[in-house]
C-alpha cells in the first residue's frame, strides 16, 4: 500500500512510542515508524506486554500496528525513507566532566543525528521531540552539514507536553502544539508540514508556532513553572504541619483565585518523573553558563524543596515510630512516580524506601504496575525488602503503612481488614493525601498526611 509520506522516530520511550502511535492513528496515510536501537524495547513494543504502560495504549497498538504503524530496530532504513524524523531519544543529566550533575548530555542527540549525517539521501525534516538546552538546533545543524549527498535539512523544536499517566488523553486533546522553527522560507514551510500532521485531530487555534530558541526554551520554562507550584505549596505543607493549618485547604482557597488556578496545587512527597529535576537542572545550568547566578539560584531552590520535602517525610515516619525502624516490618503502597505509568524514574519512593532501610526497617512494597526487576534495580545494594502483588499481605503484621503513590486502589482498600492485621500501635503514613486520616484514626490507627493538622 502507497502511504502520502513516511515519518519515523529515533527514540521509542514514553515520548518516541506513545505520541507516534497518536500520529498513526490519527493519519492513516501516512507511514509511521518508531525505531530504537534497544532491541529488547522494540521487541516488546511487537508483542502483547508493550514496554509503556499507558491507559488506553494498548487498544490503539493492537489495532493499528502493521497497519501504518511499525516498530524496528532498522534506524538506517527509517531514516533513508522518511521525509520528516523525530528526535525522541533520551536527554538525561550529564553525569561526568563539563557540567555533570546539572547539563543535559545529549550524546544521544548526538549519535542519532550522527546517523542521519551519514545515511540520509534525500531531504529531511528534523523535529526535536526530546527536551534539549536552548540553542541545540545550532548544533544539529553543524552536524547534518557532514552529509555528502547534498541533503537539504529544516530543524524544528516540536516539545512533548504530554504527562505520563495521562499520555493519551494530552496527546489526544492537547492544551497546545508548539512548533518552532526559522523564520526563512524553507523554514516556514517546514513548520507548516509539521502543522497539517496535527492539524488532522488538534484545532489550528491550538497550534502556535514561534521562533527556534523560544519553542526550545518553552519546554524548559513549562517544567520548571510547573514543579516551581509543586514546591511552592510543598514549601506551605510544613508550615501547615507546624501551625494546625490543613494544606489542601490552602490549595482550594488559593486556587479558587483565577490568577492562581486550581491544578498543581496537590502536596506531597514531591515531584518524580524522569523531566523535571533534569530540566530545572539544565536550566540551572544555562543561567550559570550564561552568568546569571541569581536566576539560577532561583531555580535551583525548587529542586532543594524537593529534596527537603522526601527526607521530611521520611523523618516524620522514624519520629513518629518512636525513633527506631530496626527491624519493624513498613509496608509500602506505591513505587511509581505517580499513579497510572509504570515508570519509576526519579520516584520519590526510591529515596524514601532507602531512607527507611537505612534505619534497618524491613519493608514489604506492594506496586500494581512497577515490575519486581525495576524495583529491584531501583533499590540496589539493599535487601532488607520484600515484594508482594497484594497489599494486605504487605501490611500482615507490619507497624505502618506508608502510601507513595495515588494509585486509586489504595484509596479503596478495607482499611479496617489491615489494621487488624496490623502490629499495634499500627500507623499510616499518607503521602499523598487519599485516605481520610479522621476515618483512619476511628478505625484505630495513628494516622498522618502531608501538611495536614496532627490529630490532637
Ligand atoms: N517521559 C516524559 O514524560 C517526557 C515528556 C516530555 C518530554 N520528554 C523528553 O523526551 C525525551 C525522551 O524521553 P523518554 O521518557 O521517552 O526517554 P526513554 O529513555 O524512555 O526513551 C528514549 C529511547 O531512545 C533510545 N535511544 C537513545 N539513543 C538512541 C539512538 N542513537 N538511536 C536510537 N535510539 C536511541 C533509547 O534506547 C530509549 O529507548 C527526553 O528528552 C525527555 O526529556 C519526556
Amino acid at each position: 500500500m502507497g502511504f502520502d509520506m513516511k515519518i519515523c522516530s529515533i527514540g521509542a520511550g514514553y515520548v518516541g512510542g506513545p505520541t507516534m502511535v497518536i500520529i498513526a492513528e490519527q493519519c492513516p496515510e501516512i507511514q509511521v515508524t518508531v525505531t530504537d536501537v534497544n532491541q529488547q524495547r522494540i521487541d516488546a513494543w511487537n508483542s502483547k506486554n508493550l514496554p509503556v504502560y499507558e491507559p488506553g495504549l494498548d487498544e490503539i497498538v493492537q489495532a493499528i500496528r502493521g497497519r501504518n504503524l511499525f516498530f524496528s530496530t532498522d534506524i538506517d532504513k527509517a531514516i533513508k525513507e522518511s521525509d520528516i524524523i523525530f528526535l525522541s531519544v533520551n536527554t538525561p543529566t550529564k553525569t561526568y566532566g563539563e557540567g555533570a550533575g546539572k547539563a543535559s548530555d545529549l550524546k544521544f542527540i548526538e549519535s542519532a543525528v550522527r546517523r542521519i549525517a551519514q545515511v540520509a539521501k534525500t531531504d529531511k525534516i528534523i523535529v526535536e521531540k526530546s527536551t534539549i538546552p536552548v540553542r541545540t538546533a545550532e548544533k544539529i545543524r553543524k552536524i547534518l552539514a557532514s552529509n555528502t549527498h547534498g541533503c537539504k535539512f529544516e530543524i524544528l523544536s516540536n516539545p512533548e507536553f504530554m504527562a505520563e499517566g495521562t499520555a493519551i488523553q494530552d496527546l489526544k486533546h492537547p492544551d497546545r502544539i508548539l512548533i518552532g522553527g526559522s523564520q526563512t522560507e524553507s523554514g516556514k514551510e517546514a513548520i507548516k508540514t509539521l502543522s497539517e500532521i496535527y492539524e488532522h485531530w488538534v484545532p489550528k487555534n491550538k497550534i502556535i508556532t514561534q521562533c527556534l530558541w523560544s519553542s526550545e526554551l518553552s519546554k524548559l520554562a513549562a517544567n520548571a513553572f510547573l514543579a516551581q507550584r509543586i514546591s511552592s505549596i510543598n514549601a506551605l505543607s510544613a508550615l501547615c504541619e507546624k501551625t494546625g493549618a490543613d494544606v489542601d485547604e490552602i490549595a482550594i482557597s488559593i486556587g479558587a483565585d483565577s490568577r492562581i488556578g486550581s491544578k498543581f496545587l496537590k502536596s506531597s512527597i514531591g515531584f518524580g518523573g524522569s523531566c523535571f529535576k533534569k530540566d530545572l537542572l539544565n536550566l540551572v545550568y544555562l543561567c550559570e553558563y550564561f552568568e546569571l547566578p541569581e536566576v539560577a539560584h532561583y531555580w535551583n531552590q525548587v529542586v532543594t524543596m524537593n529534596e527537603y520535602q522526601k527526607h521530611r517525610f521520611s523523618y516524620l515516619v522514624v519520629e513518629k515510630l518512636f525513633h527506631s525502624l530496626a527491624g519493624k516490618k513498613i509496608a509500602v503502597f506505591g513505587f511509581a512516580f505517580k499513579k497510572n505509568t509504570n515508570d519509576t524514574r526519579e520516584t520519590p519512593a526510591i529515596t524514601i524506601c532507602q531512607d527507611l532501610m537505612k534505619e534497618q526497617a524491613q519493608l514489604s512494597i506492594c506496586d500494581p504496575k512497577v515490575t519486581p526487576e525495576t524495583i529491584k534495580r531501583d533499590l540496589d545494594g539493599f535487601s532488607n525488602y520484600e515484594i508482594q502483588t497484594d497489599p494486605y499481605v504487605a501490611a500482615q503484621g507490619a507497624h505502618a503503612i506508608v502510601i507513595l503513590t495515588e494509585w486509586e486502589m489504595f484509596k479503596n482498600l478495607d482499611y479496617k481488614r489491615l489494621y487488624e492485621g496490623m502490629q499495634k500501635p499500627a500507623f499510616v503514613f499518607d503521602g499523598r493525601n487519599i485516605v481520610n486520616l479522621q476515618q483512619l484514626r476511628t478505625l484505630g490507627f495513628e494516622a498522618y498526611g502531608v501538611g495536614k493538622p496532627i490529630a490532637g
